[in-house]
């Protein structure tokens, strides 16, 4: 690799699906992960096989049909696919397990070198950490030519300690080291002159890539991973939109556009398509229900939009008044042509591939053009937030386990809110029922508890008009968590702790009340698909 070029490793499907809600099944990782793929991403941490069967599948799954796919990527090279390990054998067998079908296949361990961390969390000192990266190093690759080492909480470890446990791991075989700045600490000065201390004072650093991992707990992440990069690191770890623990990690659109929009400052190149960006931030959006905040950097709904009279005025006389990056350089596209009532089929779908969606199923796109027809009755004009969010809300869908057929709600200042509703269940077979509730929304969420009959917890609902205008259809997004759910429990690799899982729902229509059951219908689709693989996963445990 030549080095002016920055890897790009994407590690939404593990650090990012280790946020809060950002639960994704294997179709969805698998679906990311070509998305991903797509965009360019050079690498791609496709989950913690150790955890459970459905993390190691879904991994296994990525490495067989999206490790071989290089159609259209600029580095003419499939994704490495990586798997991520603890510091122990057993951990670094499954993770090779996981994604050796892949032609590019990475074991990514590690271990912490924190003070704080090897008293508190490993009960270790620092000279049974050091033995236990050389074994654990020496073993993956053993295993794998591609190693990959990260001394957790680096950005609070003693850097000369740092120095020592990586000259160590280089030399039992690790091609890329790793500085996560765990917790989001450390400022661009101080990650920065880290990386570059690293570097000159490491034996054998001219023989590895060194990257950046940096958390967003200050609001520094994509700051300090420049900073890294500006200090001589050429692989950046980044998930899309940010997501990840806690606050969330580098986002990779901000880092991609970063090398893009200032050249002469950086002087760097990667693989990314950065036309790619939006629809692959509206994808990890849908599926884990992690809505984008509208003034996010790059993919915020409002990032290209210059609302003020006075910014108008300067656009219209030349755009590079306020305007830093051109909305076409992420995938951002204006329409020519309007699409309405009378539009049909040929012209709905010319439209869905000028916006990127030029791989859908011929089912995916009848059902899509229903929906269109149907909101184009509502609605005057179709625009295209209407038909990305047509697509979100018909795609980017969990198998229906259950499906709405119709939902009738009745409110209003003087009556008590009613909701009746019909369901087709798992067995074919039509469910309906009624229920009151506080409002039209709570009335329609209970008519349907009636009928499934599943107890959880609404942790979030948020509705959100697609676009301006009294007749904007709606997007509703929401979470639940099970009431017991001990069925479908994930596991945190770092807290070494299982977190309950919590399942996201998104639904669109041009009815509020429709658009939120269509959000919870889907939430509680993705949970029970969940219980039912946590059980059948039991029962292969019993079994085998
Ligand atoms: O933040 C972190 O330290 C990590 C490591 C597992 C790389 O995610
Ligand atoms: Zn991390």
């Amino acid at each position: 690799m030549d080095n002016n070029t920055v890897l790009f490793f994407d590690t939404t499907l593990r650090d990012g699906e280790q946020s809060p809600g950002a639960t994704l099944n294997v179709e969805e990782k698998i679906e990311i992960a070509k998305q991903l793929s797509h965009l360019g991403v050079d690498i791609c941490e496709a989950g913690f096989p150790i955890a459970s069967q459905g993390d190691f599948d879904a991994a296994r799954r990525i490495a067989e049909e999206v490790g071989t796919l290089v159609e259209g990527r600029k580095s003419g090279q499939p994704m490495t696919i990586a798997g991520l390990a603890r510091a122990s054998k057993d951990d670094i067998q499954r993770a090779y397990d996981a994604v050796k079908a892949a032609p590019r296949h990475r074991i990514h361990t590690f271990l912490a070198t924190s003070d704080i961390h090897l008293k508190h969390k490993l009960k270790i000192d620092r000279e049974a950490c050091v033995d236990q990266v050389i074994e654990s190093v020496s073993f993956a690759r053993r295993l794998c030519d591609d190693v990959e080492f990260s001394p957790e909480d680096a950005g609070r470890s003693d850097p000369d300690f740092l120095v020592q446990v990586l000259a160590e791991a280089i030399k039992a075989g690790a091609n890329t080291l790793n500085i996560p700045d765990t917790v989001g600490y450390t400022t661009p000065e101080e990650y920065g002159w880290l990386i570059r201390y690293l570097i000159e004072n490491t034996p054998g650093a001219n023989t590895v890539i060194w990257s950046t991992h940096c958390h967003d707990d200050l609001g520094l992440a994509t700051a300090n991973t420049l900073a890294g990069i500006q200090a001589g690191a050429r692989q950046v770890e980044v998930t899309i939109n940010g997501i990840g623990e806690r606050a969330g990690n580098t986002s990779l659109e901000e880092v991609a556009m970063a090398l893009r929009t200032r050249p002469q400052t950086f002087k760097l190149n990667s693989h990314i398509d950065t036309t790619q960006i939006t629809r692959t931030s509206r994808m990890v959006s849908a599926y884990t229900g992690m809505i984008v905040q509208p003034n996010k950097a790059i993919v915020g709904a409002n990032a290209f939009a210059h609302e003020a009279g006075i910014h108008q005025d300067g656009m219209l006389k030349n755009q590079q008044t306020y305007e830093i990056m051109r909305p076409e350089t992420v995938g951002l596209t204006a329409s020519t042509l309007v699409m309405g009532k009378l539009s049909g089929r040929h012209a709905f779908r010319i439209r869905l591939e000028e916006m990127g969606y030029d791989n859908l199923s011929k089912a995916e796109l009848n059902a899509a053009f229903k929906r269109f027809k149907e909101w184009a009755d509502k609605k005057k004009v179709v625009t295209d937030a209407d038909i990305e969010a047509i697509i979100v809300d018909e795609v980017y869908q969990p198998p229906e386990i259950w499906q709405i057929n119709h939902i009738q709600v009745s409110c209003g200042d003087h009556s008590i809110p009613t909701a009746s509703i019909s369901l087709t269940g798992p067995d074919g077979r039509e469910h309906k029922d009624a229920a009151l509730g506080t409002g039209p929304v709570d009335a329609a969420y209970q008519a349907i508890n009636r009928i499934i009959g599943v107890k959880n917890w609404l942790t979030e609902f948020s509705i959100n008009a697609v676009t301006e205008g009294l007749d904007a259809a709606a997007e509703a997004t929401i979470r639940i968590q099970p009431v017991n759910g001990e069925r479908e429990r994930g596991f945190n690799p770092q807290t070494n702790r299982p977190f309950a899982r919590t399942f996201s729902g998104h639904g669109a229509s041009t009815d509020i009340v429709v658009a939120s059951a269509r959000a919870y219908l889907s939430a509680l689709n993705k949970m029970l698909a969940a219980r039912e693989e946590q059980s059948s996963e039991k029962r292969l445990r019993v079994e085998t």
